[in-house]
């Protein structure tokens, strides 16, 4: 079976890949001439691990065009993974759907195709695929749903970072179907493609729809519950978040993934998922009180952090605050919706002169915040330059921190994941774990 992936961004790329390293024929468009153009010479188009090597693995089954009739004519199976950017209510805008839909419909129209299958895998509003994808595709293309084509809804549930492991070790594939035998195609397809054997859920394509923002709005609220859970315990002498949330997370009704207190939850599907859910929900009449209570914890939470750094802010003559991890997670560039990235925004506010560094994420910070931060060159330069040091996230450089790094005595290092380990440190170092309660420093 041949297939064509539209849109070779952050998620299409590595879904293209895979799809072609697993052995199938795969052609990709995209409007970013720069992006097919990578394809064509065997390069990865965005940064994502393990994204390279299988291009160069794919041996001459993937390539890309602009041409969205070649990518018709020489696929059975469309897989749309353009952006779905939120509006200013908290619904996706489906206009890029929309815009690749009206060229690959009027491809349809003039091609003497018997069948196409179109799967949407871009997040998508509940009822988008009904009452606007698929009118749209019957409108242009003058074909009948479930005679000349169908249609499936199948998101991904996977994490920047980590994108190709997850894509090939699904715990669910999530299939919203036209028809009974399309859906039956896309199972095919992920039987051969998955390394694992998940769960298929196949449903209607509003439940599918439903499914997808309620499983990420699910998640997100466990991160706050969490969160909190963390606040709670730097109150407390001899409480531990991490010992709590341990023993919470071996009670099979919860479950131990997504629940660490730590840093707020960020990048481009969380944050805008569960703002989806209330706005799906308010649709419908029903305030989503829990999802609208998750947003709310989740800004709260860099509120708190913010506020702990400058109560210790105040004892240093030396006010520079250095930020160690910016990307949102670990092994991405990508900042959206990042909690370091917000966590400056609010410091500069409040005056504070700020020293960042990722080994991934500086070109997009820089582009952010231009030169209204300092940039260092090396997690060393960081410490070099303060006294307070904040962890937002882990990377290999880190593992080489020790008492040689500390050159401003003492430095306070606050470890958002309490990831270091703090007998590495002698007194040079007053070690501020979030989510464990730390004596006031005087
Ligand atoms: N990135 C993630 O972690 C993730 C996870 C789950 C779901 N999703 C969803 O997947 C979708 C895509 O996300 P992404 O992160 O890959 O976005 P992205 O911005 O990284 O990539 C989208 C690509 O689509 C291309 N594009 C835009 N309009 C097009 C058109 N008309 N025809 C062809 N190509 C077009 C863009 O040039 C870009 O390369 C979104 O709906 C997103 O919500 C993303």
């Amino acid at each position: 079976m041949k297939l064509s992936v539209i849109g070779l961004g952050k998620l299409g790329a590595c879904s293209a890949a895979c799809f072609s390293y697993k052995g199938f024929d795969v052609i990709g468009v995209d409007i970013n001439k720069n992006f097919v153009d990578a394809i064509n010479q065997g390069k990865a188009p965005v940064y994502e691990p393990r994204l390279q090597e299988l291009i160069s693995q794919s041996k001459g089954r993937l390539k890309a065009t602009q041409d969205y009739e070649e990518a018709l004519k020489e696929s059975e199976v469309t897989f749309l993974i353009v952006p779905t950017p939120s509006k200013e209510d908290g619904h996706f805008s489906d206009k890029y759907l929309q815009d690749s839909l009206r060229h690959l419909a009027a491809a349809l129209k003039r091609l003497n195709k018997k069948h196409h299958i179109f799967v949407i895998t871009s997040t998508v509003s509940p009822g988008t695929t009904e009452n606007q994808l698929i009118p749209l595709i019957e409108t242009v293309s003058g074909r009948k749903l479930n005679k000349d084509f169908s249609v499936c809804y199948n998101p991904e549930f996977i994490a920047l970072g980590s994108v190709i492991t997850d894509f090939l070790n699904p715990d669910l594939i999530l299939i919203g179907e036209s028809q009974e035998s399309a859906g039956r195609e896309l199972e095919k397809i992920y039987e051969k493609v998955c390394d694992n054997k998940p769960r298929m859920a196949r449903m209607s394509l509003v439940s599918a729809e439903i499914t997808k923002i309620s499983l990420n709005s699910y998640v997100t609220m466990k991160i706050s519950f969490a969160n909190t859970l963390a606040n709670i315990c730097e109150s407390i002498p001899g409480a531990d978040v991490d010992d709590i949330t341990k023993a919470l997370g071996a009670d099979k009704r919860i479950s131990p993934y997504y629940l660490k207190g730590g840093l707020s939850f960020g990048g481009p599907c969380f944050p805008r998922d569960n703002r989806a859910f209330s706005a799906f929900a308010a649709h419908y009449g029903i305030d989503a009180v829990l999802a609208k209570a998750t947003d709310k914890v989740n800004h709260m939470q860099v509120e708190h952090l913010s506020s702990k750094i400058i109560s210790y802010v105040s004892h240093y003559e030396n006010k520079v605050i250095s930020i160690l991890g910016l990307a949102y997670k670990p092994n991405t560039p990508v900042i959206e919706e990042s909690p370091a990235i917000k966590l400056i925004e609010d410091l500069l506010k409040k005056d504070m002169e700020v020293i960042v560094y990722d080994p991934l994420a500086m070109e997009n910070v820089k582009a952010h915040f231009g030169d209204n931060i300092l940039y260092a060159s090396s997690v060393k330069d960081c410490f070099a330059n303060t006294s307070i040091c904040i962890i937002m996230s882990f990377f290999d450089e880190m593992k080489a921190i020790d008492n040689s790094y500390i050159i401003n005595e003492p430095t306070v290092l606050i470890d958002c994941w309490r990831i270091m380990d703090p007998s590495l440190f002698n007194k040079k170092v007053i070690y501020i774990p979030l989510g464990r309660y730390t004596r006031d420093i005087k």
